[in-house]
C-alpha cells in the first residue's frame, strides 16, 4: 500500500524523465507559467528634466516625469499592466509633518496624472508612505523620543491616499505597516466615491536590509543613518505573525496583499496563499535585484534564465503577481521567445 495519498505507486516501467523527453512534453505538463500581466514595475520619478542612473541598480534610472511616461508608454506597449511610481523628493520637500504628500500639486499628483492621461489603460499603483516626504526617511511621522507614532502617522496617510486617487492611481499601495491604517485608508475612500480605488496592502513587510539599493535609489541611505524600521516593520524571525497582518489588513478592507522582500520569504506567500486564498503578491525588491545584476554582470550566471527562473519560483510559491524592477525587460524576453 502506498502510505502517501496520491502517491503514484511505482509501476513497471515507471519512469518519470519520459514527460521531460520532449520540448512539447514539458510544456505539456508545465504547473506554472510567467506571463506579463502578472508583473508590475516599479519606476524611481524626479522633478524637473532627465534622468539619473542609480548606481546599485544597473539598467534602473530615476525618470523626470516626460521619461516616465515615455518608459511607461513602452512597457505597456510591451504587455505590461500595471506600474508602481516612487517619487524621490527634493529636501526643500521635506519637513516634520510631510505635508508634501498630500499636495495635489506635488511630484506623486503630477507624476500620476500625467501617466494615466498618456496612458490611460495602464494601471497606476502608488507607494503611501512618508519616507520620501520626511528628513529623516522613516514611513512616518516621529515623535521627540524618536518613536514613530502609529495614530497620527495613519492621519497623515489618509490625506495622502487620497490625494493619490484623486489624481487618479489606480492601485494604493500602503507600504508603511502602521497599525490601522488600511482601514482608514478604505473608508476615507469610500467616503470619497473613490469606490473603485483597489489598495494592495504591504500586509507581511519586514524589516529588511535587502532594501539597500531602494534607499540610495530615493536619496533616503543618507537621511536614514544607522537608524531603522524594526519599531513597525515585521522580525524576519517571524511566520506565524504574516499570517495576524494580512487576516487585519483583508478584514480592514484590503483587496489585494503583498508579501515583502521576495525570494528571502517565499514560505510566507505560501502560507499567505494556502490561508487565505485572495491575490497575493510578493515584492522581488531592489537587493535581490542587485544581487542578480552583480553575478551577471561579471558572468558568474546567466542573467536571463535566472530571472526567469526567480520568477517561476514566485508563482510555484502561490503569487498571483510580483513587483519587479525586471518586468519589463521580462516583457521583451518573453516576445522574443
Ligand atoms: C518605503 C519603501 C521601501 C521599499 C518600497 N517602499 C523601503 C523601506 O521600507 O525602507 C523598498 C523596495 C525595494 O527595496 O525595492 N515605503
Amino acid at each position: 500500500m502506498n502510505p502517501i495519498p496520491g502517491l503514484r505507486a511505482p509501476y513497471p516501467g515507471s519512469r518519470p524523465r519520459r514527460q521531460r523527453s520532449q520540448d512539447f512534453a514539458r510544456r505539456l505538463v508545465a504547473e506554472n507559467t510567467v506571463t506579463v500581466d502578472a508583473l508590475i514595475q516599479p519606476y524611481f520619478v524626479i522633478e524637473g528634466e532627465g534622468t539619473q542612473a542609480v548606481d546599485a541598480m544597473p539598467g534602473v534610472s530615476r525618470l523626470a516625469i516626460n521619461h516616465l511616461v515615455e518608459q511607461a508608454a513602452h512597457a505597456h506597449e510591451q504587455g505590461v499592466q500595471m506600474i508602481v511610481l516612487f517619487p524621490v523628493t527634493d529636501d526643500a520637500e521635506k519637513s516634520d509633518d510631510c505635508a508634501s504628500a498630500w499636495d495635489p500639486e506635488g511630484l506623486a499628483a503630477r507624476a500620476i496624472r500625467a501617466v494615466k492621461a498618456a496612458v490611460p489603460t495602464l494601471g497606476v499603483m502608488t507607494d503611501v508612505a512618508l519616507d520620501p516626504y520626511s528628513p529623516h526617511g522613516h514611513d512616518g511621522l516621529m515623535d521627540e523620543s524618536g518613536y514613530i507614532i502609529n495614530d497620527e502617522t495613519v492621519d497623515a496617510l489618509v490625506r495622502q491616499a487620497l490625494c493619490q486617487a484623486d489624481a487618479g492611481a489606480d492601485v494604493l499601495g500602503p507600504s508603511d505597516m502602521m497599525d490601522g491604517r488600511v482601514g482608514a485608508i478604505r473608508e476615507a475612500l469610500e467616503a470619497a466615491d473613490h469606490r473603485n480605488v483597489m489598495i494592495m496592502s504591504y500586509a507581511a513587510k519586514y524589516a529588511s536590509s535587502f532594501y539597500g539599493p531602494f534607499k540610495e535609489a530615493v536619496g533616503a541611505a543618507k537621511a536614514f543613518g544607522k537608524s531603522d524600521k524594526k519599531s513597525y516593520q515585521m522580525d524576519p524571525a517571524n511566520g506565524d505573525e504574516a499570517l495576524h497582518e494580512v487576516a487585519a489588513d483583508l478584514q480592514e478592507g484590503a483587496d489585494m496583499v503583498m508579501v515583502k522582500p521576495g525570494l528571502p520569504y517565499l514560505d510566507i506567500v505560501r502560507r499567505v496563499k494556502e490561508t487565505f486564498a485572495v491575490p497575493t503578491f510578493a515584492y522581488h525588491v531592489s537587493g535581490e535585484y542587485a544581487m542578480l545584476k552583480a553575478a551577471s554582470s561579471n558572468g558568474w550566471i546567466d542573467e536571463r534564465s535566472c530571472v526567469m527562473e526567480t520568477l517561476m519560483s514566485f508563482r510555484r510559491a502561490g503569487c498571483d503577481g510580483v513587483l519587479t524592477y525586471y518586468a519589463t525587460d521580462v516583457a521583451r524576453w518573453l516576445r522574443e521567445g
